[in-house]
């Protein structure tokens, strides 16, 4: 399944290392793209990275991983205010 992961922090990193292993396909999404490559390239498995824009439109479904005060600034960068999400 093609898995969209909004965040960079440790849920984003233990769901998706976990999902990755599986066999799950992987866009770790993140408001700091360094931060979502360095993520991305610690899970493997051909893990990619990229924005919040770019693994909210990935996944088939998504996994919103951000601070609970992050949630509507990351949810408007995904795009969710377009209906991507
Ligand atoms: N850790 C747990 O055991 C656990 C268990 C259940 C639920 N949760 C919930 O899961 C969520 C993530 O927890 P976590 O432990 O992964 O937190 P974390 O390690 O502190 O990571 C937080 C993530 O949120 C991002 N973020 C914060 N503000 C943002 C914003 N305005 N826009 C976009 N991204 C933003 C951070 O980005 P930067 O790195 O760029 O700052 C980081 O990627 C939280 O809501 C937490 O309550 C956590």
């Amino acid at each position: 399944m093609r898995i969209g992961v909004l965040g960079t922090g440790r849920m984003a990193d233990a769901l998706g290392t976990q999902w990755a292993r599986a066999g799950h396909d992987l866009f770790i999404g993140g408001r700091s793209r360094p931060k979502a490559q360095a993520l991305a390239a610690r899970i493997g498995h051909g893990a990619r990275a990229g924005s919040l824009r770019e693994a909210a439109g990935f996944g088939e479904v998504a996994l919103l991983a951000v601070a609970y005060e992050g949630v509507e600034a990351a949810l408007e960068a995904a795009g969710a205010a377009e209906g991507t999400l």
